[in-house]
């Protein structure tokens, strides 16, 4: 039986560095594989998502997922829409999208909001987005992305940058990146600094250097990872705009990059890349997205078949 059937996702730290090269492998073949062979993959099977915070860019890419590899989508988008504005619970409303669905994938507020929901449905739980905990499937397409772009991880020098206290993308993608020998360089306004409760562990596993500067570290870089100023999650306006527009990545700065160094953003940009980068062969943001379809249809077709694919 393959090692990733009928297991939850809850939290990339459940991936050690054979899994996930075990997932960019699949993520080849399912690239490699014409449209006719991978909608097999998934057959008939049904995804069932709900989403309790906005999102477009992972719904999306879950959606295009299911389908490439054959199988189909239903699920609340909106909570809005959704029983939970007549009170339903979160339980409730998992064990109710489960009878329908051969997986399920939740993005909620809250941090352990997915392990929580995993504990009630009897169908495997994929974590896309535990309040400001973590975000396993954007970590893998970010690591993913990073092998296919630079041809290796490991030796790779990476600078993490804007707002590292509340981006759950930031903590998924150190955890993966603790399974490499990677040197990374964390850039924000000191008020966004990674949160002490979690450099615990990651600093047993990663070379971190920590700064408000990133002018002195760009000609060393291979890759830039960009990050959104996590404004829905500030306690109080005021502190936001305080740290609005830190660092806005534009020609000026990748001008002092390697010439092959790659810039990364999870998505949605607001303003911390400028338009005018879009063009450049260095930026490889829409790369990542189309990379982040094919690593969750490998995800998706590893967990719902016994014998993988
Ligand atoms: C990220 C998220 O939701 O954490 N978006 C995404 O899933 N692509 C990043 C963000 O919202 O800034």
């Amino acid at each position: 039986m393959n090692e990733f059937y009928q297991k939850d996702i809850i939290s990339i730290k459940d991936f050690d560095k054979e899994k996930l090269e075990k997932i960019f492998t699949l993520t080849e073949k399912i690239m490699q594989l014409n449209p006719s062979e991978r909608r097999e993959i998934c057959k008939g099977k049904t995804l069932g998502y709900l989403f309790y915070e906005p999102s477009t860019r992972t719904r999306l890419s879950f959606d295009s997922a299911m389908a490439s590899i054959g199988g189909n989508s239903l699920g609340i988008s909106n909570v809005a829409s959704s029983s939970t504005q007549k009170g339903e619970s979160l339980a409730d409303t998992v064990r109710m999208i489960s009878i329908y669905s051969d997986v399920l994938v939740l993005r909620h507020t809250l941090d352990g909001s997915s392990r929580f929901a995993a504990e009630v449905s009897d169908k495997p739980l994929i974590n896309a987005g535990s309040g400001t905990e973590e975000h396993p499937t954007q970590a893998i397409q970010d690591l993913f992305t990073m092998k296919k772009e630079k041809k290796k991880i490991d030796g790779l020098k990476i600078g993490i940058v804007g707002d590292l206290k509340y981006g759950r993308t930031v903590y998924s993608l150190l955890h993966g990146l603790g399974n490499y020998d990677v040197d990374v360089r964390l850039i924000s306004p000191e008020s966004l600094r990674i949160r002490s409760d979690s450099t615990y562990e990651i600093k047993q596993k990663l070379d971190l250097t920590e700064t408000t500067n990133i002018e002195e570290h760009l000609d060393e870089l291979d890759v830039l990872y960009v990050t959104r100023i996590q404004k829905e999650r500030f306690p109080d306006e005021e502190e936001y705009l305080k740290v609005k527009g830190s660092y806005v990545v534009g020609l000026d700065m990748l001008k002092r990059m390697k010439d092959d160094a790659i810039i990364l953003h999870p998505l949605p940009r607001i303003d911390e890349i400028s338009a005018e980068v879009d063009n450049t062969k260095n930026a490889k943001y829409f790369k990542q997205v189309e990379y982040g379809m094919h690593t969750r249809a490998a995800l998706l077709g590893v967990t719902l078949n016994e014998n993988g694919f």
